[in-house]
């Protein structure tokens, strides 16, 4: 907690992370308020609206709502990869590798074949080349997927450019293989994206999947979404169902997501100026930690409040 006094008003900032928040009232209201049906049966008409329209956003042709980033990521590994004994690329410093129980491979015998994350947050395009398997020896796993993570948390939030996710989805495409972005916060990187002028479905126009967050810095109590291709999220669908993250009247909780969209991604880019001016001052009452600023562009260092966040959770560890 960071105690800030301005005009003998005292308040209060909790950094503890950007999941640390509480549903404003007009989410409230709206959960309330939702229109819902059975979303198992496929009928829930919020939580359609709020697939259909996170899908839109992301550039892709649908979507689906699910209870965790943690799931969502799995979900889409496990699409990626139907065969057991498949593997994926990843890096080494990433969500899915490090903080996920290892469930790509406990619950779907998927193997990790893991590249060094740079401190930019990207791998190194010819290490991923070098780690897809010659599928000629029997003796390997099969190479299926690569995995970014957009913006890369355990890099200090660091931003991924869409030239460089461009040139990840070559090699994918030149090897058959497929490109999943874990995008918890892909719309912190969307802030940076939109100082540059970049769309925030130019960041994953490579991926064949996204994972994003609702509950990450947005304001969302419960949730994220997966989005792809009509036939991917027809398959993520029944996967969802098998790990238990179907749900029945879930357009509550798509409710809470949509206004977390309509209020919460706006005020990202408040959260990154913030940020970077509580960077600059480096407050006297808090450890020191240090603040390293997500950027597409250098000359654009905007750090974000889930950066702080992750850097002071690392101070304390
Ligand atoms: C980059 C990233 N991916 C995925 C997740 C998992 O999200 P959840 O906590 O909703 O399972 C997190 C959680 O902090 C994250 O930071």
């Amino acid at each position: 907690m960071v105690i800030i006094s301005e005009n003998m008003v005292t308040r209060m900032v909790d950094l503890r992370s950007d999941t640390v928040t509480k549903p404003t009232e007009t989410m409230r209201a709206a959960m309330a308020a939702a229109e819902v049906d059975d979303d198992i049966a496929g009928h829930d008409p919020t939580a359609l609206l709020f697939e259909t329209e996170m899908a839109k956003i992301m550039g892709k042709e649908a979507g689906l709502f699910v209870p965790s980033g943690t799931m969502g990521n799995l979900i889409s590994v496990l699409v990626h990869c139907e065969v057991r004994g498949s593997e994926i690329i990843l890096g080494d410093d990433s969500h899915i590798h490090i903080y996920e129980n290892g469930g790509i491979s406990t619950i779907g015998g998927v193997h990790p074949r893991t590249v060094k994350n740079n401190e930019d947050g990207t791998m190194d395009l010819d290490k991923i080349e070098a780690a897809i398997r010659n599928p000629s020896y029997d003796l390997y796993p099969t190479t299926r997927l690569i995995c970014l993570e957009n913006s890369q948390a355990n890099c200090g939030g660091r931003c991924l450019s869409p030239e460089y996710t461009d040139k990840v989805g070559e090699i994918a495409k030149k090897h058959g293989l497929k490109l999943h972005i874990d995008g918890a916060r892909i719309f912190n990187a969307g802030v940076v994206g939109n100082a540059l002028g970049v769309p925030v479905q130019r960041l994953v126009q490579a991926a064949d999947s996204v994972s994003v967050c609702m509950s990450k810095g947005l304001g969302a109590p419960v949730g994220s979404v997966i989005v792809g291709s009509k036939s991917f999220i027809a398959k993520a669908r029944v996967v969802r169902k098998t790990l238990g993250g179907g749900m029945r009247q879930v357009g509550i909780l798509c409710a809470a997501a949509m206004v977390a969209l309509k209020e919460g991604v706006p005020k990202l880019e408040i959260d990154h100026k913030n940020a970077k001016i509580f960077a600059a001052k480096k407050p006297k009452h808090t450890r020191h930690y240090v603040v390293v600023a997500p950027e597409l562009n250098p000359d654009v260092p905007m750090p974000t409040r889930a950066d702080m966040s992750l850097a002071f959770l690392h101070e304390m560890r």
